[in-house]
């Protein structure tokens, strides 16, 4: 429907979001509930302590699957009982420092978990579109100052980034071999982000959930490495982008341009370094930091661009919020949380933080928001 986001195209569809337990997965999965969708979840049981699926869990789920992704027959059981239009791919082993503790669990969930998804769809003739969401780190980083463009190399020092390139190929491979031959399939596309940020992150070394707890604590913030570039953007302009593209290809023939890979960055000037990030964040939340030493041994990226062109171009899509609101509405989020707010009250907090940058998007004339 002309006017409402993304024409309407998710409303009364059934949505299947994997890793709806972890961080983007209970942003996904709320903002899908609010466009209408029947949403279920498949996932492994959220990690203890805070989250932002606890607070989204009520009212946004129709049916939950407490599924690994590695057990193919598992995985492939839940998602016939599912019957999903639309698969939004996320699960994953989604930290760099783990995969170095954890290599194998990392190359299986992710690489061999997306083959498993892709093969069970396959099996089971589901004529459902498939968005696999990788990473910024899956191409082979060179170190250099160019934006990477959906056609460069792909590549990975750490086991994490391998494996997200490796997920691509596999995306690739199941595409040109099955989907794209196979009438009574979909389509499969990759979505590609750079370093997400907004409330309801707690994972362990990661720079925003880090602040947030430093804060909340009245302690300085550790800082491993502030002047690492890194392309940070709020979680929803990503989560515009995977939707965006999931809304498009739908009606696009198998061969289009659009039946790719994508990225979903932000604006070039918007990369910033991990120091202005926390200096910004102390803006919203007064406090401190502090350089503290390294607490692993694995290699960090210095920099890393990607380009958006692609996005832009064939989409229309490109940022909403820009790095200085996108911290501010992360700062805002994590503040009501360590308030002590009831999960009710947090849930429709961050209902309305959708809804906010819903508006914006409207306002600022984008494709997806204007319904186009
Ligand atoms: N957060 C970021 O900055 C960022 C940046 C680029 C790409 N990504 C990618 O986005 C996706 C979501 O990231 P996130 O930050 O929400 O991660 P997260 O760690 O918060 O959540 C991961 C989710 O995957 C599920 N999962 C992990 N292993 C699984 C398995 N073997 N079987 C079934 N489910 C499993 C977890 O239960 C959880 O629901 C991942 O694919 C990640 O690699 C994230």
């Amino acid at each position: 429907m002309a006017g409402e986001p993304f024409g309407d195209y998710f409303r009364g569809r059934r949505v299947l979001v994997t890793g709806h337990t972890g961080f983007k997965g209970a942003w996904l999965s709320l903002w899908l509930a609010r466009l209408g969708a029947e949403v279920h979840g498949l996932a492994l049981a959220p990690e203890p302590g805070p989250g932002l699926y606890p607070i989204v869990r009520a009212g946004t789920f129709a049916r939950e699957h407490l599924q690994d992704i590695r057990d193919f027959d598992g995985l492939r059981a839940a998602v016939a009982e599912s019957g999903p239009h639309i698969i939004f791919h996320l699960a994953a082993q989604a930290i760099v420092q783990t995969s170095y503790r954890e290599p194998l669990a990392t190359f299986t969930a992710n690489a061999l978990g997306t083959a498993h998804l892709l093969e069970a769809v396959r099996a089971l003739g589901l004529g459902c579109d498939v968005v696999v969401v990788t990473s910024d780190k899956c191409y082979e980083n060179r170190e250099w100052d160019f934006a990477y463009r959906e056609n460069d190399a792909l590549g990975g020092h750490d086991v994490y980034s391998m494996s997200k390139a490796a997920t691509e190929l596999v995306a690739q491979s199941w595409s040109r071999s099955f989907f794209a031959k196979d009438d009574s399939l979909g389509r499969v596309v990759t979505a590609r982000a750079g370093n997400v940020i907004g409330g309801g992150d707690f994972a362990e070394n990661r720079i925003v959930p880090d602040c947030a707890r430093a804060l909340a604590a009245g302690a300085p913030i550790g800082v491993r490495h502030p002047e690492s570039l890194r392309p940070w953007q709020h979680v929803l302009d990503c989560l515009s982008g995977y939707l965006a593209l999931a809304a498009r290809i739908a009606q696009e023939p198998k061969d289009s341009p659009l039946v790719s890979a994508f990225n979903f960055g932000p604006a070039t000037h918007d990369f910033r370094t991990v120091r202005a990030l926390v200096e910004e964040m102390l803006r919203h939340w007064p406090g401190t930091w502090e350089q503290s030493g390294p607490v692993f041994a694995g290699k960090e990226a210095g920099r890393l661009r990607l380009a958006i062109d692609k996005a832009t171009e064939l989409l229309g899509w490109r940022p909403t919020w820009g790095f200085d609101e996108a911290v501010k509405q992360t700062a805002r989020w994590y503040r009501e949380h360590a308030a002590g707010d009831a999960v009710g009250e947090l849930r429709a907090f961050t209902v309305g933080q959708i809804a906010e940058f819903e508006r914006a998007a409207f306002t600022q004339g984008l494709a997806w928001a204007r319904g186009a």
